[in-house]
């Protein structure tokens, strides 16, 4: 009876999957946050590395990825696709429950796919020195270790209720040479406007992109890096999916449901891709796609498809076309910090509109039910981010039970929890709460959403 269906080595892919190429409806561009026109390549380089930047906009389905990169992927890759044969018995479900353990990588989540990517790219260009936010930390180590093993300096602008809620990630950032900075900080104009308005602030992912992308503007050899969101981070992480297909077809297989949670949308749309296109081109029309969000932060669920800035500062970043709560909603401080971003991908969130995708929200205590299920039998420990894509996939397990079906349910482990032991104490020991959702709080957020003249946007 097999439970790890592990991929060979030399099966590592080559290339990554560009879904733009398989929609058949263009992804809106990003627009500059001052003239709200569309970006110029122009305008985005002081920020990106050229090369992201091309990865950004290109249409081509297929792109190479480098063989030093490849030699680095295979430090932790390919991971393995699991089938959770003690969480079926548990549930006592017809269902076959799969997981791709994104947990194995270096940092313990899908987040170094696009880390030495973004690494590799901004070295060749000659950059020298990176920034870039973190959430729950698992981007910001894993930048701080990609831009270790290249040579380059890392500053990382950490969300500030998670850099006290997770002083070891700040270690493990620490120790791959990452300087770590609590967000909102006294070091940026609008980090420092924030803590003026609001000395407690607990930050958010929105406020940390402001403090990054300035500090990259303000410095010649520094450019910005992003962890999820854009479509060169997607594409990155479709590595994901792509070993999965693999792993699947080597168990004979196929997934009816495919799941993942959703902060920015890169390690769901990594995952589901790749089974999309299979879907788009007509080649698997049965398979369900399922994008998990917090109940606190429902970005898909009751966020609105329109213009908004991508950061809380407006000092930078592009407005962006996607589902969005508001460039100024600040979520509650839910454990998983990872998933508290106001905004969604541009190209995931098309992708939801043109109803490919079933959005779902959990409140948190469901999600860690579930997660110490996950523990008891199949001994991992889920981050508490991949724990609202287990949530789901023991909801579907749930239901093919009720309704006597054998499906084959698929989801993406996207990290561990080993430093996020605080809030499994917090769930062992009674104390963690689901915060009613206030949506006064959601239109005031929303009624600040940028006005975009149709006519300099593209007509999208
Ligand atoms: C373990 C884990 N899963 C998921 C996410 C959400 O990000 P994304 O939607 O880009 O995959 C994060 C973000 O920090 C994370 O750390």
């Amino acid at each position: 009876m097999e439970t790890r269906i592990m991929l060979p080595q030399a099966d590592l892919p080559t290339q990554w999957y560009n879904i733009q190429a398989d929609l058949g409806r263009p992804c809106p561009p990003p627009l500059h946050p001052v003239t709200k026109q569309i970006c110029t390549p122009a305008d985005l380089a002081p920020i990106f590395g050229m090369e992201l930047l091309k990865q950004e906009v290109s249409q081509d389905r297929w792109i190479d990825i480098p063989e030093e990169l490849q030699d680095i992927y295979r430090l932790w890759r390919p991971t393995p696709m699991q089938r959770a044969r003690r969480l079926e018995k548990l549930l006592d479900t017809p269902a076959k429950i799969y997981f791709k353990n994104e947990s194995v990588s270096p940092a313990g989540s899908h987040k170094p796919n696009s880390a030495v990517a973004q690494v590799y790219y901004n070295k060749q260009q000659g950059i020298k020195r990176l920034t870039t936010e973190t959430g729950a930390g698992q981007w910001g180590s894993s930048l701080a270790m990609a831009c270790n093993l290249f040579g380059l300096e890392c500053v990382i602008y950490m969300v500030k209720c998670s850099y006290n809620q997770k002083p070891y990630r700040r270690i493990l950032m620490e120790t791959w040479q990452g300087k770590v900075i609590p967000s909102p900080s006294p070091f940026t104009a609008s980090g420092r406007k924030i803590l003026a308005e609001n000395p407690d602030h607990p930050g958010t992912l929105g406020v940390a992109i402001s403090e990054a992308v300035e500090d990259a503007l303000s410095r010649e050899d520094t450019r910005y890096t992003l962890g999820s969101v854009l479509n060169h981070v997607i594409l990155h992480q479709t590595i994901i999916g792509l070993e999965a297909k693999k792993q699947m077809e080597l168990a004979g297989d196929y997934p009816d449901v495919v799941i993942g949670c959703v902060g920015g949308g890169s390690n769901f749309s990594g995952f589901a891709f790749p089974f999309l296109q299979d879907k788009l081109t007509g080649k698997q029309t049965k398979t369900r796609f399922v994008a998990v969000e917090p109940a606190a932060c429902p970005t898909m669920t009751r966020g609105k498809y329109t213009w908004d800035y991508g950061d809380t500062a407006k000092s930078g970043a592009p407005i962006a076309k996607m589902h969005t709560l508001g460039h100024t909603f600040v979520p509650d401080a839910i454990h998983a910090g990872g998933l508290r971003y106001h905004g969604n991908s541009p190209l995931l969130s098309l992708i939801l509109d043109m109803g490919l995708v079933e959005p779902k929200a959990y409140n948190q205590k469901a999600c860690f039910e579930a997660a110490v299920q996950f523990a008891r039998t199949e001994c991992i420990l889920p981050a508490p981010e991949s724990s609202h894509a287990l949530r789901a996939a023991v909801d579907e397990a749930l239901r093919c039970k009720a309704e006597g079906r054998a499906e084959t349910i698929v989801f993406n482990l996207s990290g561990h929890g080993h430093f996020d032991l605080n809030a499994y104490e917090s769930y062992l020991t009674g104390k963690m709460e689901d915060v009613p959702f206030d949506d006064a709080k959601l239109q005031a957020a929303l009624n600040q959403c940028p006005e975009v003249d149709s006519n300099l946007c593209g007509g999208f």
